[in-house]
């Protein structure tokens, strides 16, 4: 189900774009840095936080949500494939609501949903293959929870939406920056040929639901932890680093759809 959500405008009109932190503190400081030297009082994160076990995502994801609160930030949060389950962690939710985590400025974004910023509009599509994922599956993770289904990108097909702005944790298969498109080429990590054959699957899932929705200005995503923002014919590809990656910290002109990385120091 596509859900509609009514989100507070940000107050500066940008919002800064994470992901794939992976439950690193002292990342999460670099985080809340940025968050009080911009004045940018809007967060977006494009999943994974390395859950592990149910324990180990709480800590990790109210770490980052914390800090982002206490240096004066709001961090909603798009599931990755290494998130969950963050879902069982907020209380009361189904995953068509916007759900917020026990402590402040904190929320966590339903599996798919749109939303409009000072005028454009915003489509977020969560998750991805996890290709590691022999070990996750001997954890009890289900593999359903963690991507977008067939049945949901039909959805949002023939919702008729037009966005703006697409944010996803896996990247699309086209339009895609260079270094993704070298990752799946070199497969350098030695990843298995039928969850990479499942990862493409889902990527061109994803470009569909772009040609679908008008072929967005903007299209944002983790998940490769290369970090890169690169034109693509009328396109901006943003691909958010991870920690302490070279683009991981990405702002947003909301009005413009500028965007441009954040220098980021551990201090
Ligand atoms: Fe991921």
């Amino acid at each position: 189900m596509l859900t509609r959500l009514e989100l507070r405008e940000p107050a500066t009109g940008e919002v800064l774009l994470v992901s794939d932190t992976d439950g690193d503190s002292l990342w999460s400081r670099v985080i809340a840095h940025a968050v009080r030297l911009t004045g940018i009082d809007t967060v977006v994160h494009l999943g994974d936080s390395r859950g592990g076990s149910a324990r180990l995502a709480r800590e990790r994801w109210a770490d980052l949500g914390r800090r982002v609160g206490d240096a004066g930030g709001t961090i909603y949060w798009l599931a990755g494939n290494h998130c969950h389950p963050l879902s069982d962690l907020v209380p009361d939710g189904k995953d068509h609501e916007l759900r917020k985590a026990p402590w402040k400025s904190t929320y966590l974004l339903p599996r798919t949903s749109t939303w409009t910023w000072h005028g454009r509009r915003w489509l977020a599509v969560q998750g991805a293959v996890s290709l590691d994922w022999p070990t996750r599956e001997a954890r009890g993770f289900s593999a359903e929870a963690e991507i977008t289904s067939e049945e949901e990108a039909t959805q949002i097909i023939e919702s008729g939406v037009q966005a703006d702005v697409l944010i996803s944790h896996d990247a699309p298969w086209q339009p895609a920056t260079a270094g993704t498109i070298s990752a799946r080429t070199n497969n350098r990590m030695g990843f298995s040929r039928t969850l990479l054959e499942a990862s493409r699957v889902h990527s061109e899932r994803l470009s569909r639901i772009y040609r679908a929705v008008g072929e967005p200005k903007v299209v944002a995503h983790g998940h490769m932890h290369l970090g890169g923002i690169e034109r693509r014919d009328g396109t901006t590809v943003v691909s958010v680093g991870a920690k302490f990656g070279g683009v991981s910290i990405v702002r947003v002109d909301l009005s413009s759809l500028a965007m441009e990385a954040v220098p980021w120091s551990p201090e």
